[in-house]
Order: structure tokens, then C-alpha cells, then sequence
């Protein structure tokens, strides 16, 4: 049984990644996986992490994302891959090191030391990054009810964005960046070109 392909959707807060991650997995016959909160353990976790009532330290936060990640690893994504299912994922390891790392400053060797621990050998095919500004993030966000994360200031978002477009060129093998402030249907049609275009 050839094992399943490992796609990840990523990007800042409204830049369209769950739509087109559940679009991609629909269209593919795969699993449709997001984080935190995919599984009945990563529900309880979501809660907590979104929870701006309730403050905790970068490093808390950090070690939370990858108690919901590890946890998906091993219930949901890895089973999955292993039955040969493909995996559609919004969000990975690359949210942790922009969001806790580039994004809260919790220093990203250790990010990553923890993050291997977490993850063990499982490792995305492809990482789709689709990338907008923050004024248009902006604009497409509903202002009431923001969580921890929704509710942190612009430069914390720009840090995100940022360190997320350091990633994506470090390793352009395993990243794919598309304009996200273009219609949803240009954005899907890069992503799925760029799919088509793998020998999978
Ligand atoms: P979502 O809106 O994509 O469901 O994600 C919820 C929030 O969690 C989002 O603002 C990004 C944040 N997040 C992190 O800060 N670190 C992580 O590792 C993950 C998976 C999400």
C-alpha cells in the first residue's frame, strides 16, 4: 500500500488556507486535517488556546500547539498516510515557528528541538503558503468575538507573515507560495496546478 501524500495549508488568519485545504481534500478524495483542535483531546486544547480570558506565556502556548500536534500525529495524520489515504492539512509545525516563534519570539532552535519530539519523522510533501497583507487580512476578518490570537496586535501579524515568508524561501523544494489576495478561484487554480504538476 503506497502511503498517502502529506499537503499542509498555510498562512495568517483569513487568507483563505481552510478553503481551499477542504476544497483540495473534497476534490482528492483525502482528509481534510486542521490544528489545533482535530480530534476529541485537540478540542479540549482549542478551547483553552483560544481563550483570551485566560493568558498563558508564549512557551505555554507554544507547548499546547504541540500537544494538539503530536496527539494529531498520532491518531489522525500518521493512520491516515499509513492507509494510504492523502492528507489535506490547514495548518502544521510551520504555524508554531511563525506564530510562537517569529510571531511571540520564543526562540525558534528550541521551537524546533520540540517540535521533533512532537512530530517524530512525520514531515509534509508540499507546505502551501498563501500569503496576504494584513491591511487585507484585515478587512476580511469580523471584528466581534476575537480570539487570543485575533485579538494580537498588527505587528505581531506582520512578524507571522513574515516569518512565514522566511520559511517558505529557505526551502522552496517543500514550500509553494500563492498570492492570496487574488479571487478564490485564482488561488485555487495555482494550487491545483501546482498539484497536478507532482508526480503523486
Ligand atoms: P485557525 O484559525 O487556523 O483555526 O487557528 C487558530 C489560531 O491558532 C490561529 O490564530 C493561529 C493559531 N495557531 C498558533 O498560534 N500556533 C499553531 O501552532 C497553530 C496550529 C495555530
Amino acid at each position: 500500500m503506497p502511503r498517502g501524500r502529506f499537503v499542509v495549508f498555510e498562512g495568517i488568519d483569513a487568507c483563505g488556507k481552510s478553503t481551499q485545504a477542504r476544497r483540495v481534500a473534497a476534490q482528492r478524495a483525502a482528509r481534510f486535517a486542521f490544528e489545533p483542535g482535530d480530534s476529541p483531546l485537540g478540542a479540549q486544547l482549542r478551547r483553552w488556546l483560544l481563550d483570551a480570558s485566560a493568558p498563558m506565556t508564549p512557551v505555554t502556548e507554544a507547548l499546547m500547539m504541540l500537544a494538539d500536534r503530536s496527539h494529531h500525529v498520532a491518531t489522525v495524520i500518521e493512520p491516515s498516510l499509513a492507509a494510504g489515504t492523502h492528507v489535506m492539512a490547514d495548518r502544521f509545525y510551520a504555524s508554531t515557528l511563525a506564530y510562537q516563534g517569529y510571531g511571540r519570539g520564543v526562540d525558534l532552535a528550541d521551537l524546533q528541538a520540540a517540535t521533533e519530539l512532537a512530530i517524530g519523522t512525520c514531515r509534509p510533501d508540499l507546505t502551501i503558503l498563501i500569503d496576504i497583507d494584513i491591511d487585507t487580512a484585515n478587512e476580511r476578518r469580523t471584528r466581534n468575538a476575537e480570539d487570543r490570537f485575533e485579538s494580537a496586535d498588527v505587528q505581531f501579524h506582520e512578524r507571522v507573515r513574515e516569518g512565514y515568508l522566511i520559511m517558505a524561501k529557505s526551502d522552496p523544494n517543500h514550500w509553494f507560495v500563492v498570492d492570496g489576495r487574488t479571487t478564490p478561484e485564482e488561488v485555487a487554480a495555482a494550487i491545483d496546478a501546482r498539484l497536478d504538476a507532482l508526480d503523486w
